[in-house]
């Protein structure tokens, strides 16, 4: 049977919960309810708050009751891991530092990787969590997908592009011949397909604002809210599709 899932990333909720970024949430969590067969899972992909204030994380949380049981997280450079944690810790396994996650579902295995290293905006994954990694890949009798905030590829825009993930190297070995189907990704605002260690990797839209392809410079480029549909087949086959709202 498919396996259903919905990606939703880069939330970026302020404190103000009339602000336009929760109304797009709201707007997009309606709009699922309405036009999606129901999905068996959400993945929210990180940059979940726009400032770190655990009752923001809290709203979120209960904004997303109809998901409960069928709900992971992941955090994003603009998130505080121990914020998230204290809301969201019973979705998340700790991996040394990183807070990830490991589900088994419909003949799939999902692995979602922790990316954020504060201070910093750009990725690492730290020692632990690759070998983690690698271990749950190797082991997987089951083809993997993976989720994580920091995409492992450039997008075509340098100031994101500055953001790679410092030890995607290692990543890449455990991914490359592997039983990873796919690397889902957040943090660039805007779609784009491309490959990683022979994988295809897809980053999606944000749920609040998008920046626009090759911009020259940082700035957002429109308020219009989207989310990714991903479609997983027990054989391994795997469609996805991105909605943008109107
Ligand atoms: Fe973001
Ligand atoms: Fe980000």
């Amino acid at each position: 049977m498919t396996l259903r899932i919905v990606q939703l990333t880069d939330l970026h909720l302020p404190p103000d919960a009339a602000a336009p970024a929760w109304a797009n949430l709201r707007r997009v969590l309606e709009h699922l309810g309405r036009h999606e067969a129901t999905p068996d899972l959400l993945v929210l992909t990180g940059d979940l708050v726009a400032r770190r204030r655990a009752a923001s994380y809290a709203r979120l949380r209960e904004a997303l009751g109809a998901y409960q049981g069928r709900l992971r997280v992941l955090p994003g450079n603009h998130d505080s891991r121990r914020m998230l944690l204290a809301e969201f810790g019973d979705l998340l396994e700790r991996v040394g530092p990183a807070a990830a996650f490991e589900l088994d579902c419909r003949g799939w295995r999902l692995l979602g990787l922790d990316s954020v290293r504060r201070p910093f905006v750009h990725g690492a994954f730290g020692r632990v969590q690759l070998a983690w990694f690698a271990a749950r890949v190797r082991e997987a009798g089951a083809p993997v997908l993976v989720f994580v905030h920091h995409p492992p590829i450039r997008v075509g825009t340098w100031w994101l592009d500055k953001d790679l993930p410092r030890d995607r190297r290692r990543l890449e070995s455990a991914v490359r011949g592997s039983r990873v189907r796919a690397i889902v990704c957040g943090h660039v605002h805007q779609p784009h397909e491309g490959a990683f260690g022979g994988v295809p990797v897809l980053t999606s839209p944000s749920t609040a604002y998008q920046f626009a392809p090759r911009a020259w410079l940082p700035g957002k480029a429109s308020w219009r809210p989207a989310y990714r549909v991903l479609e997983l087949e027990p054989d391994g086959a795997l469609r996805s599709r991105v909605v943008a709202l109107a």
